[in-house]
């Protein structure tokens, strides 16, 4: 056997390539990458055109078709147009443009089988009706078995971590087994739009996801909607702002409550005093916007009030008690330092808390900032969660730096509410998946028990693969929905755990409605639905 240059080993259109995959960042909608977070993604672009590059022949690697340097610089220009078309995000689904990608790519391997005809295992090998698998053996976020599916391969993919296997299954596993069929749910049958309409590839499948999506949040905004209250705006909240004015009487949404987690001072003048571990005062920087908290120091304790504008004294509510790099504070009621190894031994005694700093609305020009009130800071720390996950968390500082504060399992990482909050929705997911089974049975598929990792194809796979999705809708609140979300004073928005790509012992959580007056699961379940 000869190898044969592949058009990769000589030239690619790079300029055409980069300028794609830098597009495809911006890219949220519909883009597989919003099916579960992954860190190191692939752009889908570079790797379509790496798998496509590598799978056809460079023409001159065969002369006798293309003879003269001319003719191979033309066939590569027809093979370089190909790439250019393949790699714009508009063309990801175009079977137009794929399927010259397609016929390339059988165009060299037929040259191939035909090379090798005399090879001695030339059936198994050299089929010219059978292409070459791919195996991407750390396959990770999956970008290159789900471009190499597009481009017409059986595509295996395979990983250390269950979460890229479950992430990969969903990508090139899932879809194509329930190609083209209607989605089940009750809806189809009462809306005309849904009844009369055609479903291809996987659309039937993310129709079923957005639906079933919704009817969590329903639910949960049922079970848990008394936890998460609206905030009042109260005559005696407008005596001391009166910027809250217009929105006298009203009930508010709460979009998050921000949180300081807190010790026990160590001045023994006030050993019985919780202080906050504040790591700056301010609530929003954005310009006109300026909000922060002030504390309060009253009758041998304090309180927490918010102010709108710019500060008088910046600088104090810029680093709220912190004192320097790392973890040292102050007490808030002495100034007393507090240094990181008092702050890590607090917490492993079991003595760290949280007290509520602030609470963020929404109003009808942008976030409301208000002070803590007894009823929502009670609405909190009433929740009591059924379970907790006691599974410790890795000892490695360099992706978990929360262990030493005492926060050592993975429950720790959660406000009771939080638990509650997650534990319900994972809940919901089982339940979901048993009335799906149902629907689904109903809507004619075979009821024959066979799961979805036995390659089953009737009510019972099908309601488990809507079940993956809707799992990884919950996994993606739980980024959202922990102690390590923090604030993000110029976005005015609560940042995800892994922004940073790690978790981070974070002094000043917040705490995220979850059902969202129920936008986010359904905002998820959407998105999921729509990369599916
Ligand atoms: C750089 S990422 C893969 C990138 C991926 N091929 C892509 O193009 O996006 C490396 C992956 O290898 C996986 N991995 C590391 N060691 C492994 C092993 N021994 N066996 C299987 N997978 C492994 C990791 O979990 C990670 O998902």
């Amino acid at each position: 056997m000869t190898p044969k240059k592949k058009l990769i080993e000589v030239a690619l259109p790079l300029e055409a390539i980069n300028k794609a995959a830098a597009r495809e960042k911006s890219i949220r909608h519909g883009h597989p990458s919003t099916l579960h977070l992954w860190w190191a993604r692939r752009p889908l672009a570079a790797a379509r055109a790496v798998i496509f590059a590598q799978m056809v022949d460079d023409p001159s690697a065969h002369p006798d078709l293309f003879q003269t340097e001319r003719e191979q610089k033309k066939e590569r220009g027809r093979l370089f147009k190909i790439i250019e078309d393949l790699v714009q995000w508009e063309n990801t689904t175009n079977e137009e443009v794929l399927q010259k990608a397609r016929d390339a790519i059988w165009e060299s391997w037929r040259r191939a089988c035909a090379e090798n005809a005399d090879h001695p295992r030339a059936r198994e090998l050299f089929n010219r009706e059978v292409l070459p698998a791919f195996h991407d053996p750390f396959a990770g976020g999956g970008a290159l078995p789900l471009e190499a599916q597009r481009l017409g391969l059986e595509s295996y993919a395979s990983d250390l971590n269950p979460v890229a296997v479950l992430i990969n299954k969903a990508m090139i596993e899932i879809p194509p087994r329930f190609a083209g069929k209607p989605p089940v749910n009750p809806d189809v049958k009462k809306k005309a739009d849904l009844a009369g309409r055609v479903w291809q590839g996987a659309q039937g499948l993310a129709e079923d996801v957005r639906f079933y999506g919704q009817w969590m949040r329903d639910e949960a905004e049922k079970r848990i909607g008394h936890l998460y209250p609206k905030v009042e705006v109260t005559a005696e909240m407008v005596k001391e702002r009166p910027d809250l004015k217009p929105y006298l009487g009203q009930r508010l949404t709460v979009i998050a409550w921000l949180w300081a987690r807190t010790v026990k001072s160590p001045n023994p003048a006030f050993a019985n005093v919780d202080v906050p571990l504040a790591s700056t005062f301010m609530l929003s920087t954005k310009a006109g916007k300026e909000a922060y908290v002030e504390p309060v120091i009253e009758a041998g304790s304090y309180r927490f009030t918010v102010r709108v504008g710019k500060p008088k004294d910046a600088e104090g509510a810029k680093n709220g008690t912190k004192l320097a790099r790392g973890a040292n504070f102050k007490c808030l009621m002495s100034d007393a330092p507090m240094a990181g190894d008092y702050i890590k031994a607090e917490g492993r005694a079991g003595r760290m808390g949280a007290r509520l700093m602030a609470i963020v609305a929404e109003g009808t020009r942008g976030r409301v900032y208000l002070a803590p009130t007894k009823e929502h800071e009670a609405a909190a720390l009433n929740a009591q969660p059924s379970w907790k996950p006691d599974t410790s968390l890795p000892a490695d500082m360099r992706s978990h730096w929360t262990p030493p504060y005492g926060l050592a399992t993975y429950g720790d990482l959660f406000t009771d509410r939080q638990l509650v909050a997650l534990t319900t929705f994972s809940d919901l997911v089982g339940e979901a998946i048993a009335r799906i089974k149902r629907d689904a049975i109903a809507a004619g598929l075979p009821d024959d028990g066979q799961p979805l990792a036995k390659v089953g194809a009737g009510g019972t796979a099908y309601a488990e693969a809507v079940g993956v999705y809707l799992g990884m809708c919950v996994s993606r609140q739980t980024n959202r929905s922990a102690t390590l979300n923090f604030w993000d004073m110029k976005g005015e928005n609560v940042q995800q755990v892994f922004g940073r790509g790690r978790q981070v012992f974070c002094v000043r959580g917040a705490e995220r409605l979850v059902h969202g007056g129920g936008r986010r699961l359904r905002r998820t379940a959407a998105a999921v639905g729509k990369s599916v």
